[in-house]
This record gives C-alpha cells, sequence and structure tokens, in this order.
C-alpha cells in the first residue's frame, strides 16, 4: 500500500496544532482521491460554513450525528454559534477539518471536558468525499496530541455502534484501547444498539501509522 503525505498546519489555534508532528504518513488506499487533498488543517468552525455545514448533514449516515437537525443554513450558523459557546466556556472543543483551499471535510471534537478527573470525550465525522484517505485518522490523532498537551486532559473516550467498523478503525489507529461494550446504549428508529467504547490515556504510546490492529 502506497503513502501519501497528509500535513496539518491549523488557524486560530495554539501553535502546537500547527505543527502537528510535522508532515505525517497515513495509509492511502485510493490514491486518486487522495491526490485531491494533499493538506489537511484544523481550524475553529466559522459562520462562513453554514452551506457546507448543511450539505454535510444531508449525507447518509449524519442524521445520528446531532440531536437538532442540521437542515437549513440558519439551523447551521445556530450549531456553529453553539460550538463558539462551547469553546468560550471551556467545555467543549469542535474543529472543522479543512483541505488546502479551506472546503470542509469534516469534524473532530473534544467535548463534554471535565477538569477535576481530566476527562473529555472525543466524536468525528467526515464528508463521503474525503473519506477512506485518513482524514478522520489524522484529526482524531492530531485533536487528541492536544488535548492532553494543551488542554492538560488526562483520559480522552469515544465510542462508536459496533456496525461502524470504520469509525473503530480510526479509534485504533489514533491509538484508542478497546475498554468494553456498552450494551444496547443507543436507540434509533426503534432498535437498540451495542456501543464499544475506547479510551486513550496521555501517558499512553503515541499511535503510528498503521497502528490500527485490535
Ligand atoms: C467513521 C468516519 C469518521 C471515518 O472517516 P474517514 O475519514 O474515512 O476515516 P479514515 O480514512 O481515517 O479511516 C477509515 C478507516 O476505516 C476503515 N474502513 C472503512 N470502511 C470500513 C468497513 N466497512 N469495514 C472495516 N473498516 C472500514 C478504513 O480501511 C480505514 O482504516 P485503515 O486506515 O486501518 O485502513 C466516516 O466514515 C464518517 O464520518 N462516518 C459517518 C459518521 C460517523 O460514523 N462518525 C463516527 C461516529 S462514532
Amino acid at each position: 500500500m502506497s503513502l501519501e503525505r497528509v500535513t496539518c498546519s491549523a488557524h486560530g489555534l495554539p501553535a502546537y496544532l500547527a505543527d502537528a508532528g510535522g508532515p505525517c504518513a497515513v495509509a492511502a488506499p485510493r490514491p486518486a482521491i487522495r491526490q485531491e487533498v494533499r493538506t489537511v488543517q484544523l481550524r475553529q468552525w466559522r459562520t462562513d460554513d453554514a452551506d457546507a455545514l448543511v450539505a454535510a448533514f444531508a449525507e447518509p449516515e449524519m442524521d445520528r450525528q446531532t440531536a437538532t437537525p442540521v437542515d437549513t443554513p440558519a439551523a447551521a450558523r445556530s450549531w456553529i454559534g453553539r460550538r463558539a459557546e462551547e469553546w468560550g466556556a471551556g467545555t467543549s472543543y469542535a474543529f472543522t477539518v479543512v483541505d488546502a483551499a479551506d472546503a470542509v471535510l469534516g469534524n473532530v471534537a473534544v467535548s463534554a471536558v471535565e477538569r477535576v478527573h481530566g476527562t473529555g470525550w472525543v466524536s468525528y465525522w467526515t464528508v463521503t468525499a474525503a473519506r477512506g484517505r485518513g482524514v478522520a485518522t489524522f484529526a482524531c490523532r492530531t485533536v487528541s496530541r492536544w488535548a492532553f498537551d494543551d488542554l492538560g486532559l488526562f483520559r480522552l473516550e469515544l465510542g462508536h455502534r459496533v456496525d461502524n467498523p470504520a469509525s473503530c478503525a480510526v479509534a485504533l489507529a489514533s491509538g484508542y484501547a478497546v475498554e468494553g461494550l456498552q450494551r444496547q446504549r443507543l436507540a434509533y428508529d426503534g432498535i437498540r444498539h451495542d456501543v464499544e467504547v475506547h479510551a486513550r490515556l496521555a501517558t499512553d504510546a503515541e499511535p503510528g501509522a498503521g497502528t490500527s490492529s485490535r
């Protein structure tokens, strides 16, 4: 499998993120698509991302990523506004993942930040056109390092439905060990789903490219 370089240079973030490991290599299963995205950046969501956000939430599998529908530019601006408020309150930090042309590729967030115990909850999604290129993995790794080093958190957690193997692969490749199964944790359309929970500690080894084995 060939490798492609995916780099991060963040805007409006601590200098750490702009230098997050420098260029990093990730597996490239689809070289033709990968050519389109040579650079991945993390930055805070902006109001002018509203149209891209509506398009992202219109895609299959995305309707369950938010409790409130994001189906109009006004709803998207409200979503972005809530992210800014949470950022200001220090409770949650959502980043948009963009390419070199500033097109929105996805979202990665550290939410439920709890300072007493030093914990946070990590989540991510990418737009369909950006998937399978290591974007979510790079974003998750980058935001995790930032949460440990700049937010000072010690333990980051995430969870995914057991029928979401792509999310599991991202978690494992980002250094999140499997900790257990929450039986029938979520209910969608009258069907309950088991959720696998993962966690990564600040003291865990930094994941390297290709560390996605269980
Ligand atoms: C899950 C999601 C974030 C992955 O984003 P992505 O940018 O494609 O992720 P990456 O390219 O970094 O990695 C995807 C991994 O999943 C693997 N994968 C993709 N589809 C898979 C499948 N059906 N079965 C097994 N693995 C799969 C890829 O091979 C890759 O693993 P690898 O790097 O070990 O080869 C994206 O599919 C998405 O946004 N889904 C909808 C929202 C969602 O489910 N969010 C997570 C909620 S817990």
